[in-house]
């Protein structure tokens, strides 16, 4: 419930309470200390008028001649309308009283002894409006008589308690006014705070797939939403690029798809044009077959890549012994290596816990790379090795031209090809190294290149040290195995 309070509403309504507790606080200390005050000054008044009578009775014989200390008696309260005085004998009769009020039994009990001086008083209510502040002490008469009287005093002290009363009524319309003051200062006060927020949500909402551009303003934003605003502009950045790159990939893959069907549709409206011999049908069936083969490859490539992206490709690891797969990849590439001249090498040796297949397809992607860009008569080097952390690497590595510098950080981008111009029939689709890089990045591995300018190109698989076992996503994913993969498989596995 309190949850769904808006924030304004919340701050307003602490700082309104916030404020009544401090004020509450400071207005109970002032009335304490008022009250003290007062309770002070009547105790004082009161022990003064003891030391006063006193000081008459001990000019006093008997209790007889008390009475006729009157005008003393009256001196003592003349001008303390409030102030009550009486003196009575220790049989209790009352020798001299200003007024008829009768102090109580228990509180002429308690009476100071005559040799000591009055400290403190006692509140007497003899009714819920009335209230007193009494005193009741003996004093003696003087010394050779050896008469003791008591003296009872009060003080009306009701007057006080009415101002303390509407020093209270006041305290409590004062906190009450001023809580609802603090708590419409604190909305006002909330809101004005609240408005980076708003200005926030306002440049969040105007943002959409095609305005990917915007960014909320960092620099006049409050600190405390600066680190909100610095991540949602990342995340921004995150989207506008990833967006970026799949409007990229439409476009190339539009692209890459229209020169092969515009090739297949030109070659079979010249073929229709007239009436052919057979053998010509068969020769631009045959052109078209390569082009068709040539596609269907390029589109399973896209769904592998696809589906490494969305981790649904199941990894059937096992222990994979390099050495042997290696060799059967060199071994199928050994014919078209021939064909150019090329030698390639198999050395060093180390076990991965890896998807085999998945293995067989990286070293095979870069050695038809690297037997394709190697000088006639050149050579190919394959080689595992571990690494003093326990990783296992695999180097392929061929001389020739090399990757210029300014292309070395995009050739495993989809799509990313440097040396040939787009569409021609026997250039690769630019999706090897991509599918390179999402198989070892299914294996929570990375794949790395470094070229010298015509020197020697390497590219290096890095296998982690330790490989969970088992994958990710669902079989029925795998099952769906793509025709070069197959062809893989079948050639490979052999
Ligand atoms: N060993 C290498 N030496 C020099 N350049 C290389 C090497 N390997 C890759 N390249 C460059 O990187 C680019 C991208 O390679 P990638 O394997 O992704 O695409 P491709 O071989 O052109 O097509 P595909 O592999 O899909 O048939 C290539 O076009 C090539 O120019
Ligand atoms: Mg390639």
């Amino acid at each position: 419930m309190l949850k769904r309070v808006s924030i304004t509403l919340r701050v307003s309504l602490l700082f309104a309470l916030t404020s009544v507790f401090v004020l509450a606080g400071v207005g109970a200390f002032l009335y304490r200390s008022l009250e003290g005050q007062f309770a002070q000054r009547n105790t004082a008044e009161l022990v003064g008028k003891v030391e006063l009578v006193r000081y008459i009775l001990a000019g006093v014989r008997s209790r007889q001649d008390v009475p006729l200390r009157r005008q003393h008696f009256a001196h003592v309260v003349v001008g303390h309308p409030s102030l009550y005085l009486a003196v009575l004998d220790e049989g209790g009769e009352v020798l001299f009283a200003s007024s008829r009020l009768r102090l109580p039994e228990a509180l002429l009990r308690a009476a100071v002894d005559a040799s000591a001086a009055p400290t403190f008083t006692e509140v007497w209510q003899p009714s819920p409006d009335q209230r007193y502040r009494a005193l009741a002490a003996w004093a003696g008469l003087a010394s050779e008589t050896n008469q003791r009287v008591l003296i009872a005093l009060a003080l009306d002290t009701t007057e006080q308690q009415a101002l303390l009363a509407t020093y209270r009524h006041h305290l409590v319309v004062a906190l009450l006014s001023a809580g609802a003051l603090a708590a419409l200062v604190g909305f006002f006060v909330a809101r004005q705070g609240m408005r980076p927020l708003k200005r926030m949500a306002a440049t969040a909402y105007r943002i959409s797939a095609d305005y990917l551009s915007e960014r909320l303003d960092v620099e006049h934003v409050p600190a405390e939403l600066k680190q909100l605003a610095t991540a949602f502009n990342a995340m921004l950045t995150r989207l506008e690029d990833a967006f970026g790159r799949l409007a990229g990939f439409s476009s190339d893959l539009a692209h890459e798809l229209r020169t092969p069907i515009n090739n297949l549709v030109g070659q079979t409206q010249v073929a229709l044009t007239r009436t052919r011999p057979a053998d010509e049908y068969r020769r631009v069936l045959e052109s078209n077959l390569e082009e068709l083969d040539r596609l269907s490859r390029m589109i399973a490539d896209m769904l592998f890549l696809a589906r490494a992206d969305h981790a649904q490709v199941t990894l059937r690891t096992e222990v994979v012994d390099l050495r042997a797969e290696l060799g059967k990849v060199a071994e199928f590439y050994e014919a078209h290596a021939q064909e150019r001249s090329v030698r390639v090498v198999c050395a060093g040796e180390g076990r991965v816990t890896a998807d085999r297949l998945l293995v067989q397809r990286a070293v095979s992607n870069l050695l038809s790379n690297a037997i394709r860009h190697t000088p006639e008569g050149g050579e190919v080097e394959l080689l595992t090795a571990r690494d003093d952390d326990g990783a296992v690497m695999v180097r392929v590595s061929n001389g020739g031209h090399g990757i210029p510098r300014e292309h070395l950080g995009r050739v495993f981008d989809r799509f990313y090809r440097i040396d040939s111009a787009r569409g021609s029939v026997h250039e690769g689709a630019g999706l090897g190294l991509a599918i390179v890089r999402s198989i070892m990045a299914l294996h929570g591995g990375r794949v790395s290149v470094e070229s010298v300018p015509d020197g020697i190109t390497t590219f290096t698989l890095h296998f982690p040290a330790v490989l969970s076992g088992g994958g990710h996503g669902s079989d029925k994913a795998a099952q769906h195995t793509p025709p070069r993969e197959a062809f893989h498989r079948k050639a490979l596995t052999a």
